[in-house]
């Protein structure tokens, strides 16, 4: 196996364990409704996906939206969905594993993880993200760190979500 072929199958693995699930609109307009954000702030999303949540953060609080996404197919999707949004100026989607992001950077990050990258993600944002970050979660609790406001949304067949806010 070459260099190209171990690196693309680092990438369909790290995939598999955590994969594309976009979250809803009723999460996403409950997880919004958990803060505020001030113009000059930015907000990112680990695991973008197709750029919806960026899209709706961008529109709703008019701030810089960063995305990280390692799925190239998912990351063309999310540039076409977000140059059509009417707020392309304010969103910008890196291709890139969210474990290499600077998380220094970001005032608000949401993030719908899975089990399998909870304790690694739980202390990349200990080690990196200053106080008064605040970090939305879907569905999943950070390890070590205590929400500050936990809501669920209305149940839609079995399943009703949780989304937690954690201010650092
Ligand atoms: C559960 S989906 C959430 C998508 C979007 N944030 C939402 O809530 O609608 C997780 C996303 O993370 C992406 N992903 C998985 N591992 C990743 C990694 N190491 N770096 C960046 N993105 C990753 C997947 O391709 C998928 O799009």
């Amino acid at each position: 196996m070459d260099n190209a072929d171990a690196c693309e199958t680092a990438i369909v693995r790290r995939l598999v364990e955590f994969p594309f699930l976009p979250s809803s609109f009723a999460v996403i307009n409950a997880a919004l409704d958990m803060i505020e954000v001030k113009p000059n702030e930015v907000f990112a999303d680990l695991g973008c996906g197709d750029g919806i949540v960026l899209i709706e953060a961008a529109r709703r609080f008019n701030v810089f939206c960063v995305g990280f996404e390692l799925n190239p197919m998912l990351v063309k999707l999310a540039l076409e969905n977000v140059k059509r949004s009417g707020v392309g100026h304010l969103v910008d989607i890196v291709q890139t594993d969210l474990f290499t992001a600077d998380l220094s950077k970001f005032n608000v990050i949401y993030v719908y993880p899975f089990p399998t990258i909870i304790r690694r993600l739980s202390e990349k944002i200990v080690d990196e993200c200053p106080e008064g970050t605040r970090i939305i979660v879907h569905d999943y609790c950070l390890a070590g760190l205590r929400a500050t406001k936990h809501v669920q949304t209305a149940k839609r067949g079995l399943h009703a979500h949780s989304v937690r806010l954690y201010v650092l």
